[in-house]
Parts: C-alpha cells; structure tokens; sequence
C-alpha cells in the first residue's frame, strides 16, 4: 500500500515536472535544482546577515533602535527618515527576512521531492536525515532571528518558549534558564540569542557537509535563469516591501498608505519589547512562527507531541518500507583488470579499488559496497572489460535483447 502511494507520488511528481519543461525547458527548469536552491538562498542570507550585524547591537536598550537605525520607516521626504543610518538599509534588512521565507519554501520543495521520487531511502538515509537537521536548524536560526529585534513579538517568543521549556519534566528549569542566559532577561540574553542565530548558521553549513557526504557530485548551483529567478524574486520583495519597524503611533500616522499597510502586516517589527508587558497575541509568520501558534491553539503539551511526533517521523521515514534490493552490483572477479573506470563513474562511491594479493596477474580489483549501491548500472556500461553485472540488468542479456530489437528493426 505505502509502496503503491510512493510509486504514484513519483509518477505525478515526475508527470509535473514535465509539464514545467515546456514554459522553461528542461535545462532551466528550477525544479530540477531542487537540492542546489537551498545552498544558493542560504548565501543571500550569509552576506545580507554580515551586513546587518555591522549595524546590531545586543543589548536590551540598543537592540530596537539598533535595527531600526538600519531599517527605519523609509518615507520620502520625511524627517522620521533622518532615524536611518543607512541607504536601503530597509531592503538590505528586507533582502534577509525575504530570503528567510524563500530559504524555509525551497529547502521543504526539496524536502517533498526527493520524498515523492522516492529518493530518500536505503543507502540515501543519511542525506535524508541529516536533512531533518538541516530543516529542524533552519527553523531554529529563523526564529532566533526574529529574536533579534527585540519588539514585542520576540519578547513574546521568549516568554511562550520558556513556558514550553517548563511543561518538560526534571530538566525544564535548567532549559528555561538557559535559553535566557540566568534566571531573568538581561543584556546577556541578547548576546546569546545572537549566538544562537550564528552559530545555528555555522552548523547549518557543517550539517550540509555531512549531508553531502554520500553523494558524489552533488549539484550544488542552480542553472542561471533560475539563479536569476530566485534573485529577481528576493530583490523585488525587498525592494516593494523592504523590512521596518513600526510602533502603533507610526501606524496610526501612515498606515492609510497602502504599502506601509502591507508591511506592518508582513514584514514590519513591532514596537520595542516591555518586559513584564506581553501582547496577546502575535502576527503568525507561516514559515517561522507556527510553533507559537501551536503552542497558542492547542496548547503545550499538544504542541509538543505534534512537533516531536513530525520529527521522529521524519527521521524514521528512511527505514520504511525495507528495501528490497537484488540488483546490486557484483564483479567478476577473473574479468576485472583493475582500471578504476567504474569507480571513478559510480555516482555514489559505491566501488572502491582494493589491492591484489602479490603476485595477481593484475594490481587491483573493484570491490562494490552493497550498502551504497543503488542499482542504476552506471559501472555496467562503464566497464569495457564486461566485468561487473547486476544479476537482473546482466550485459549478456542486455546484449541480446538489443541484438533482437536491431533484428527487428531491419
Ligand atoms: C539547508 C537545507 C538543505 C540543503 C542546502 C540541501 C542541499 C542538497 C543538495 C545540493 C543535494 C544534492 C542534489 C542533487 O545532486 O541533485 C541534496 C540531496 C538530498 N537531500 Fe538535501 N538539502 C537541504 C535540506 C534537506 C532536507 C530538509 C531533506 C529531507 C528531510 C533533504 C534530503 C536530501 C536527500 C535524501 C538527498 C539525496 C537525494 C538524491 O540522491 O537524489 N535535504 N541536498
Ligand atoms: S550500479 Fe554500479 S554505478 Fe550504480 S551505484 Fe551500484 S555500483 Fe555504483
Ligand atoms: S571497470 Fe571493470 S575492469 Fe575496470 S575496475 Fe571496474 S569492474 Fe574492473
């Protein structure tokens, strides 16, 4: 059953992508850039983050003002405008938050197709769930982005997190005191939400070192029209609707300009953060902020089970249905000369050259590692020896059903 749903996911899935060749060709489809979309947007937020931190200061009085002076309300012509100490420093911080959105959408567009193609099993159970740290870090480094600002959102985010902290049994009191750095908010509680935000992005590269560990030559840069797609889409938002900080007295005083409208409904920051005083509810980012909203409809003990439960779904998903697999491939070990080119065509090493006893006819054999194998055939063709097989795919009945079909054909 399971297998069946597989199988149709990666029919519909491979039928669509089809379908978009037409308006892009194959070359440029952005569908078929799936893994090197992620890597490409996470670089926008490395450089624009740089730039951002220049400006940041993390500590409870200068955080605000500190982002606003990067990012103030960008009204031609208006004095409120002299508060920016930076031109386009709005879009510089619309550029990060922009391509914070775009980073959570291509990394679950990837995350669904290689799930659909049913590109995420046996040997590629380490991609995949290194993937699921990956997706778990992204998150993570979102939201204590969001942290940053220091308006009443975060300071609301770090109220309902340590409330989520405190329903976790022995160890909730020491979880709590650690995400705030002590027993109560202060400057050092910026400081570390800083950490977190770059040091979850040095772990995110270090994750995707790991994740590429099995696969050969990952294809780690999109084509260039969809380079400059995903560009085109982050500079436009940014540019249209670059990032602010807004109060309710700067709302009241232009919020009938429709554009400021949209950014205080999306991509603006809210007034700075009171302690002791927390809204009631927050504006809900769709990639970043559903935790909260969890935690605000259905409470914590629900919000716990769901996200725990998805993950360790996520990370078991690998494992089922078993694999079945009995075409790996096998070398002949009498036909194999030792030349290396099946190895250096596997595309997932799954052949290694191992040294000949002294005195072989010849120096070294290709040893396959039936764990990493994944039954494509690539060595079969690769070998000019006709040394390697895989028992269902074997070059002997290959040759003859291609002898049958050149017969038939004259
Ligand atoms: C920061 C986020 C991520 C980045 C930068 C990233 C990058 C990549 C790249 C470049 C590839 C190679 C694609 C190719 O050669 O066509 C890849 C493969 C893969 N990724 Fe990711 N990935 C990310 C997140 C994820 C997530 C969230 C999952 C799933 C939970 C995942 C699962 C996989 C799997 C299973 C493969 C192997 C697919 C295959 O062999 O066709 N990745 N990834
Ligand atoms: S069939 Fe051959 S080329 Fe393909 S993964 Fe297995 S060993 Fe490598
Ligand atoms: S290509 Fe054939 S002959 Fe060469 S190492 Fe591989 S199996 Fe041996």
């Amino acid at each position: 059953m399971y297998r069946k749903f597989l199988r149709l996911t990666k029919s519909l899935t491979v039928s669509f992508e089809k379908l978009v060749n037409f308006v892009t060709t194959q070359e440029h489809n952005p569908l078929y850039f799936h893994g090197a979309l992620p890597l490409y947007t996470f670089w926008f937020l490395i450089f624009s983050g740089i730039l951002l931190w220049m400006y940041y200061i993390p500590t409870l009085d200068r955080a605000w003002s500190s982002v606003n002076y990067i990012s103030a309300l960008p009204t031609p012509g208006d004095p409120i405008n002299l508060a920016a100490g930076i031109p386009y420093g709005a879009v510089v911080r619309g550029i990060h938050r922009w391509g914070a959105a775009a980073m959570m959408i291509v990394t679950l567009l990837h995350m669904f197709r290689v799930y659909f193609t049913d590109r995420h099993r046996a040997w590629r159970w380490l991609p995949w769930v290194t993937g699921v740290g990956l997706l778990v870090f992204v998150l993570f480094v979102g939201l204590s982005g969001y942290l940053l600002v220091w308006d009443a959102r975060a300071y609301y985010i770090v109220v309902a997190t340590q409330h989520l902290f405190d329903g976790v049994p022995v160890i909730g009191a020491a979880l709590s005191s650690f995400l705030v750095g002590g027993e109560g908010i202060t400057d050092y509680t910026l400081t570390r939400f800083l950490f977190f935000h770059v040091g979850g992005a040095v772990a995110i590269f270090f994750l995707v070192w790991m994740h590429f560990i099995r696969l050969k030559e990952p294809v780690v840069t999109p084509s260039r029209a969809t380079n400059f797609l995903l560009l085109g889409f982050i500079l436009l938002a940014a540019g249209t609707l670059p990032a602010i900080n807004i109060t309710h007295e700067l709302l009241a005083k232009y919020g009938h300009d429709p554009r400021i409208a949209a950014q205080a409904a999306y991509i603006a920051s809210d007034a700075p953060a009171q302690i002791g005083t927390l809204v009631e509810t927050i504006r809900y980012d769709a990639w970043y902020m559903f935790p909260y909203w969890l935690i605000q409809n259905v409470g914590t003990t629900w919000t716990w089970l769901i996200l725990g439960g998805s993950t360790l779904l996520l990370c078991v998903a690998p494992f089922y249905p078993k694999d079945r697999r009995a075409n790996i491939a096998e070398v002949v070990e009498a036909k194999c000369t030792g030349c290396t080119f099946c190895s250096l065509d596997c595309p997932f090493e799954a052949i290694t050259m191992v040294d000949r006893a002294p005195g072989s006819k010849f120096k070294q054999i290709a040893v396959v590692q039936a764990a990493r194998c994944s039954e494509c055939g690539i060595c079969v063709g690769a070998c000019p020896f006709q040394a390697i097989e895989l028992p269902e795919l074997h070059s002997k009945t290959l040759e003859a059903d291609l002898l049958a079909l050149v017969k038939k054909g004259a």
